[in-house]
């Protein structure tokens, strides 16, 4: 399989903190990766480095072999990267086909401005849009929620319409920061199997997540950080068996004890 991401040596500090030191880690085409660690590891800040959000003190990262570290975000997503936020960002009093629409924007010839301000040459493209997204939320399941303001939707479904959103970018790597996050048990269950899903359509997915159910049944390989520093880094059974990884989590005396 090919390397459609991969991150080598990336270094970033914030004053005298290292939030990410010297991280090396690939996803490969058609793969589910998750990023796990404690709270503070430095996964969000990992996640900006990638997609341009942060930019690295030193290191690299290639997508598809090209180098974007020095890329402005919208310009990675444009090269096939689309994310979702650890804290939710959904448009406020814009429908949830409007929501997920933004997210096509970034292919639209027209730009967003005119397009926001429905200017009339942007129109015969703002269908096709809008056609579009519909579609996106067709295949996910969501289309009955299309004229609902986004922002009333229950919670669980807002993180659907999110992730539709990043999906409607078209991305070949998608990076997801705590999918799971606030879900119940149910909804969990949708959301690993809405991941599953996505990456059956050929999708690459990068994922941080806490809830260890979800990561240790749907990923392909899980990496670990801890304190900057990645730690672990291979197929879930052998992660959830490496004492370094099984100290973090469970703490000294439990992994002597194991
Ligand atoms: N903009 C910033 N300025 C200063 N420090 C920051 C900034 N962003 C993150 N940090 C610090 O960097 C470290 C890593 O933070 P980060 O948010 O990447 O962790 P995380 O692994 O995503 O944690 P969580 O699981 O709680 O989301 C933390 O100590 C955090 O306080
Ligand atoms: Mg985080």
């Amino acid at each position: 399989m090919e390397r459609l991401l991969e991150v080598r040596n990336l270094c970033r500090r914030f004053g005298g903190l290292k939030a990410v030191e010297n991280v090396s880690f690939s996803v490969k085409e058609g793969q589910i990766k998750a990023v796990i660690g404690p709270n503070g590891a430095g996964k969000t800040t990992l996640f900006n480095l990638v997609s341009g959000f942060l930019k690295p003190d030193s290191g690299t990262v290639l997508l598809d072999r090209l180098a974007v570290q020095d890329l402005p975000s919208y310009s990675i997503a444009r090269k096939g990267m689309a994310r979702t936020f650890q804290h939710m960002k959904l448009f406020p009093k814009m429908s949830t086909l409007e929501n997920v629409m933004v997210g096509r924007h970034i292919h639209g010839r027209a730009g967003f401005v005119p397009s926001f301000f429905n200017l009339p040459w942007t129109w015969s493209e703002e269908r096709r849009m809008r056609r579009e997204a519909l579609d996106l939320m067709t295949r996910l399941d969501i289309e009955n929620l299309a004229e609902t303001e986004a922002t009333s939707l229950a919670y669980g479904q807002q993180r659907m319409v999110e992730l539709c959103r990043a999906l409607a970018c078209s991305p070949r790597l998608l990076l997801l920061d705590e999918p799971a996050a606030g879900l119940n048990m149910r909804e969990t269950a949708e959301m690993a199997k809405m991941i599953s899903r996505i990456r059956d359509m050929g999708i690459t997915v990068l994922l941080v997540e806490h809830d260890m159910s979800l990561v240790m049944n749907i990923s392909d390989e899980v990496a670990v950080l801890c304190y900057g520093q990645k730690i672990a880094d291979d197929v879930p059974l052998a992660v959830q068996k490496n004492p370094e990884v099984v100290r973090v989590y469970l703490g000294e005396e439990n992994a002597q004890d194991s």
